[in-house]
């Protein structure tokens, strides 16, 4: 039987803090203060965000703590997001972590935070059955948007990748575009239910194998519109649910699209999604659909893991743990802003 590990988990690499505490891969607490700072800037602003989380950590970790009843002492290993990320929001967590770790004489590790995204799906309670390696991935949020082929807890294969925005930025982007608050995925959304996805045709950009590319559809709804608004300035207001339902059909579309042919392409049956943006509606309903059609399935974990959380960190951490490499690396001692996915965690050093 495996040893059950604790581990107090620190997610700090863009506009949410986050800490939790797992005991093996049972999540204990999951605290996350989300900064609301960036809203009048229409964007997150780097320096306020790592000032935020100066201000929120310490009382972010003492609630995880307290929400678990576990003893700092009982903590086995720190965790904490190494990147990639903003540099200032990265570094506020991982001096944090490691201080703290430092104090206890415990070690402290460094995390991927897109690893720890897909790795959320081995959260217990998560899936009834977590799924086996190897499976695909879908990561989907406003700074990343991969296809990826888990091989296993460490070793991600990029099958494809935006070329430029990210699926959740093109929802922001084009959101602002519709003058909607940042961000403006979740409203677009919303939006969106009450409109007719064929009511207006954008840009879609086809890409090289498995790739994406956002920024097309982006120009497009750009030079849709300009003339548009300049005859009646009310014209955005007046079809608002039409944009908003005929913008989210193009992005989805678009991924589910990407994702059936990685799945054809390596035979794997199970797609797990993760992400900010795996909170879309019409992205979950309509690639779940078209994966069943092709005897294949979706899995989505509750949207608590799939937004920027600290319970994914700990459960990287944890099956590290439980591998047996217990031992901290020269990568636990680096922070990057922009950290491949398929670079070995053994050659950090060489960067
Ligand atoms: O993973 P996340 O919380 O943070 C990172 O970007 O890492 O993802 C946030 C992104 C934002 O771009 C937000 O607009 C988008 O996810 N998002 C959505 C929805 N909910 C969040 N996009 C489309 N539809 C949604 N329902
Ligand atoms: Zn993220």
């Amino acid at each position: 039987m495996n040893r059950i590990f604790k581990v107090l988990a620190i997610e700090s690499s863009c506009d949410d803090t986050g800490a939790a505490v797992l005991k093996g891969r049972s999540v204990c607490s999951n605290v996350v203060s989300s900064q609301t700072v960036h809203g009048e800037f229409g964007g997150v602003v780097p320096e306020l965000a790592s000032r935020a989380h100066v201000q929120n950590i310490v009382a972010v970790v003492d609630l995880a703590l307290k929400q678990a009843k576990i003893r700092p002492a009982e903590i086995d290993a720190v965790a904490f997001t190494r990147g990639p990320g903003l540099l200032g929001s990265l570094l506020v967590g991982a001096s944090f972590a490691r201080s703290f770790a430092s104090a206890l004489g415990k070690p402290s590790f460094g995390i991927h935070h897109i690893k720890a995204h897909v790795l959320a799906h081995h959260i217990e309670g998560v899936h009834v059955q977590p799924p086996e390696f190897p499976y695909l991935a879908l990561v989907v949020s406003g700074g990343h948007t991969q296809l990826l082929k888990v091989h296993d807890f460490e070793l991600f294969e990029i099958l494809g990748q935006t070329l430029d925005d990210a699926a959740g930025e093109a929802f922001d982007k084009t959101a602002k575009i519709l003058g909607l608050p940042y961000p403006g995925g979740p409203l677009l959304d919303r939006l969106a239910e009450e409109g007719n996805p064929e009511a207006f045709r954008f840009a879609k950009t086809r890409t090289d194998g498995l790739n994406f590319s956002f920024s097309g559809f982006k120009t497009s709804v750009l030079y849709t519109l300009r003339p548009l608004i300049e005859k009646d300035p009310a014209f955005v207001q007046n079809h608002l649910a039409d944009l908003c339902a005929s913008i989210r059909k193009n992005i989805c579309d678009s991924l589910v699209e990407r994702t059936l042919e990685a799945s054809a392409m390596t035979g794997l049956k199970t797609v797990a999604l993760s992400g900010g943006v795996a909170a879309n509606r019409l992205l979950r309903k309509e690639l779940a659909a078209a994966l069943e059609e092709h005897g294949a399935r979706l899995l989505v974990p509750p949207l608590a893991y799939c937004t920027d959380n600290a319970a994914m960190i700990g459960i990287a951490a944890v099956l590290r743990l439980e591998s047996g490499k217990t031992e901290r690396t020269f990568a636990d001692s680096l922070i990057k802003p922009r950290i491949p996915i398929d670079e070995p965690e053994s050659s950090a050093q060489a960067q």
